[in-house]
């Protein structure tokens, strides 16, 4: 059984009896809206812990003025389901005052990774993941956090808060699930329109062409991105974002293709905005 969480206090307490218990405590960290992206973090997090506890909130510091914060989906009753079916221990669905009931002063900022990639166009944004992981760290104690490397920036971030602060967990990155047509899943998938669905799926053709390239012995970054633009722009009504070829560690573009690699992408359609990566892994010279 699947017990629903709302405070603070009824979490730790929980948790802390799952402890006295010896259980190896698993976390996967979620805005809700569950797909089977998330099925697999839950899936890895059952695998390899003893009591799972899925957070649902959708966490509005992460969010900038004009985003869809209001509109996020929040599918409740069916995630608990998803949960329920795939023996997760606890679902912590806190209210946005519990976590966050006064002005926030203290927040947790990392250096130059947030200001990358999808840092550059949304301010803020990887400051409110970090503070609200931070925070719901703090609450669930876990000994694994599960991440998806759909959300590579934000798992390298998340990683690196980890480790500099010497926070008593370890972060593990799970693969990005895809459709069967390539497209990543997301929950923000919902809002594409049929036409725009069909379009999506030139962001992972961008990304296997990279990957093709790469394979292929090409090793300069402006003939690789080249021929992802090239291919992302045949998607009509699209801003091309950006298209970043990395370091997979410091997110620092390259020059040369070398090491392990990040290859992104993020794009602006009408009715949502798109993110999608690949890891390369080359050998360095
Ligand atoms: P959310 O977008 O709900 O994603 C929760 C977790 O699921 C993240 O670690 C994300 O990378 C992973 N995920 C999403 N789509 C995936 C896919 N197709 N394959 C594999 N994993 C996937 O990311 C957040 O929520 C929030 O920023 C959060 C970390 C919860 C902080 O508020």
């Amino acid at each position: 059984m699947t017990q629903v969480i709302k405070t603070i206090a009824e979490m730790r307490a929980r948790v802390a009896a799952a402890r006295v218990g010896g259980k190896i405590v698993g976390f996967v960290p979620t805005m809700g809206a569950l797909h089977d992206g998330h099925i697999s973090l839950i899936e890895a997090a059952v695998k390899r812990t003893d009591y799972v506890i899925v957070s649902i909130f959708v966490n509005p510091t992460q969010f900038g003025p004009g985003e869809d914060f209001h509109n996020y989906p929040r599918p409740f009753e069916k995630d608990l389901a998803i949960c329920q079916k795939h023996d997760v221990d606890a679902i912590f669905a806190p209210s946005v005052n519990e976590m966050y009931p006064r002005e926030t002063l203290a927040w947790v900022t990392v250096d130059n990774l947030t200001e990358r990639l999808c840092g550059e166009s949304r301010p803020g944004h990887f400051r409110g993941v970090a503070t609200v992981c931070a925070k719901l760290f703090n609450i669930v104690h876990p000994d694994i956090a599960f991440f998806g490397q759909k959300d590579a920036q934000q798992a390298v971030i998340v990683w690196r808060m980890v480790a500099d602060l010497s926070m008593p967990l370890k972060v593990v990155v799970c693969p990005t699930v895809r459709e069967p047509d390539g497209l990543a899943m997301s929950s923000r998938n919902v809002y594409l329109s049929p036409e725009e669905r069909k379009d999506a799926v030139r962001i992972y053709e961008s990304l296997v062409r990279c990957q093709e390239l790469i394979e292929a012995g090409e090793r300069d970054t402006d003939v690789i991105s080249g021929q992802m633009y090239e291919i992302l722009k045949q998607m009509p009504g699209t801003k091309i974002d950006y298209v970043s070829i990395c370091d997979a560690e410091t997110l620092e573009e390259l020059g040369q293709v070398q090491g392990r690699v990040l290859i992104a992408v993020a794009v602006r359609m009408k009715s949502v905005r798109l993110i999608d990566n690949i890891l390369v892994d080359t050998p360095t010279q």
